[in-house]
């Protein structure tokens, strides 16, 4: 799957952080049950790459990958265990787009936007979302980056996606609150599913043109 392929899944990522392997799969179940099926485990903890291999195995219709991706090694690591896709919170160095699996860089300002289009990336996290400028620098980046698709995250909650999804340059956006801490420690997935619904009922932007 190309990464439009996933981006286009569903308006919502869920950024996921998960301290137990034993939550990893009813979590991915309550959120794919509630229409997110792309889901951002992110490497920080111990037991991330343990819950990433048991999404892939378990869940059916989870679209799994890993957030917090900040070295190339890493994203090998990534593509070796099968993951989807990657996510960083910035440009990797040396790790082009065409790399061993998709990788949705991070950037927070026109500089890093060149230097990822000069490594071959069209498709950006805004990171953080509501510190790099949110809607307005979104809205300023469409006329000079007009290749450029993005996925704000960083600050983005159930009050304003929409806000930024309304936008012609944004795909979908990326965000924690669809599986808070204090739910997944307390086992509670019907909370979860019905965020995921919630956030799923939310209008996706026309499909990106698709890459290459
Ligand atoms: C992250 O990488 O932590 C994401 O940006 C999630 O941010 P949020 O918790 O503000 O949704």
């Amino acid at each position: 799957m190309t990464l439009d392929q996933i981006l286009v899944r569903a308006p919502v990522v869920p950024v996921l952080i998960i301290d137990e392997v034993a939550d990893a799969v009813p979590l991915a179940r309550a959120l794919v049950a509630g229409g997110l099926s792309v889901l951002e485990i992110t490497l920080r903890t111990p037991v991330a790459m343990a819950c990433v291999e048991r999404m892939i195995g378990e869940v059916e219709g989870a679209v799994v990958g890993v957030g917090t991706v900040l070295t190339a090694a890493q994203r090998q690591a990534c593509a070796d265990i099968g993951a989807a896709f990657c996510v960083s919170p910035g440009l990797i160095a040396d790790s082009p787009a065409d790399g061993p699996v998709p990788l949705l860089p991070g950037v927070a300002t026109a500089t890093e936007l060149m230097a990822g289009l000069a490594l071959g990336y069209e498709r950006f996290k805004l990171f953080p979302a509501n510190v790099a400028g949110g809607i307005d620098a979104l809205k300023a980046f469409a006329s000079p980056f007009a290749q450029a698709r993005f996925c704000p995250t960083g600050g983005v909650n159930a009050k304003n996606a929409a806000d930024y999804l309304a936008l012609p340059n944004v795909i979908c956006v990326g965000g924690s609150w669809v599986a808070p801490v204090d739910a997944v420690k307390a086992g509670d997935w019907d909370r979860i599913a019905q965020l995921a619904r919630e956030a799923s009922a939310l209008a996706q932007p026309a499909a990106a043109p698709t890459e290459g």
